[in-house]
């Protein structure tokens, strides 16, 4: 599966990798606010922690001054939770303020997002929640005075739905007509639920039954055409539908079109050594060969990119010099 990310996207992940100043991956130590959101078991998880300029007499004019990340996710994960932390300290909000900011503004800030990603910026708007809350119970703020319900106590509590995802009925309820979900696969770019062994989908009580009780049974749609015999023959060999041939190929054309432009600017280039199956391996040269984040760029920038835009699957391993 590859993805069509906005340029405003590609070029925070690129950033953030590469730990620009003015980026925001890191944590933030005694944070006045810290927050998490999904798990590293589902595949994607933030941690967001900030910290506040303290009012003298009103906590609730604490006005945050700064706001970092640690994510493990894709591309647009690490886009999203920067385009979190760069809307938060350009709008100099207090917590509260900060709670405004939905998915839709991370998603308008990345001028975008595929809808299969919309998680993500879920993702990012949930942990912010988290965090806030965190900041109110340090501050003893009691957010619930202030008509704020963000106890998150449905979260965990209540029937589990997805077994898979950890998600509960009142959580996808609230989520399903928070976000306008109106099908399983929005649900599930939405909030992830239904993504896995997929049996939550029409179980008794299951996703289809939430959607039904919360929109009204839709009409049945027709089923879609089986793919054809000689296409999913293809694709289960390569597993991804190419020739090795073309597998490789377009791994070379997605190097020079996203990874070698930005290295070659620090001086330093890739090369590809060897490709089996879904291994490639790869030595950086250069300036990048010797540079103390080498590991991390072929991790996060050169597999990320890959990933997102060849195959999902797909394993970088680094190759010595000699
Ligand atoms: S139980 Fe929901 S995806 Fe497995």
């Amino acid at each position: 599966m590859t993805w069509n990310y906005s340029k405003k996207t590609m070029q925070l992940f690129m950033d953030a990798v590469h730990g620009k100043p003015g980026t925001h991956m890191g944590e933030i130590e005694n944070a006045d606010g810290f927050g998490e959101h999904g798990s590293i078991a589902c595949g994607d998880a933030l941690r967001f922690t900030f910290r506040v300029e303290r009012h003298p007499t009103d906590p609730t004019q604490d006005r945050i001054v700064e706001a970092r990340y640690l994510t493990f996710g894709c591309t647009s994960a690490i886009a999203a939770s920067e385009a979190l932390c760069a809307l938060i300290e350009e709008g100099h909000f207090t917590p509260i303020e900060a709670l405004k900011i939905t998915n839709q503004d991370i998603a308008n800030y990345l001028d975008g997002l595929p809808k299969e990603k919309l998680h993500c910026s879920v993702m990012g708007a949930e942990a912010l929640e988290a965090a806030v809350f965190n900041w109110a119970q340090k501050r003893g703020v009691d957010l619930a005075a202030l008509g704020i319900d963000i106890t998150r106590k449905e979260q965990e509590e209540g029937r589990l739905v997805c077994k898979c995802f950890g998600l509960t009925e009142p959580y996808l309820r609230r989520k399903i007509v928070e976000l306008n979900l109106r099908s399983i696969a929005d649900i599930t770019h939405a909030v992830k639920a239904g993504g896995a062994c997929m049996s939550c989908h029409h179980a008794p009580g299951g996703l289809q039954d939430l959607l039904d009780e919360t929109w009204g049974r839709q009409p049945t749609t027709l089923k879609q055409r089986p793919e054809p015999p000689l296409e999913r023959f293809v694709a289960s060999i390569t597993g991804n539908g190419l020739s090795p041939y073309q597998f490789a190929k377009k791994v070379e054309r997605v190097l020079d079109e996203s990874v070698r432009p930005q290295l070659q600017q620090d001086g330093g280039d890739v090369e590809i050594v060897d490709i089996k199956d879904n291994l490639v391996y790869c030595r950086l040269v250069g300036a990048c060969a010797s540079c103390v984040g080498a590991t991390r760029t072929l991790k996060m920038m050169v597999e990320q990119v890959l990933k997102d835009r060849v195959d999902e699957r797909i394993r970088v391993i680094a190759v010595d010099e000699h």
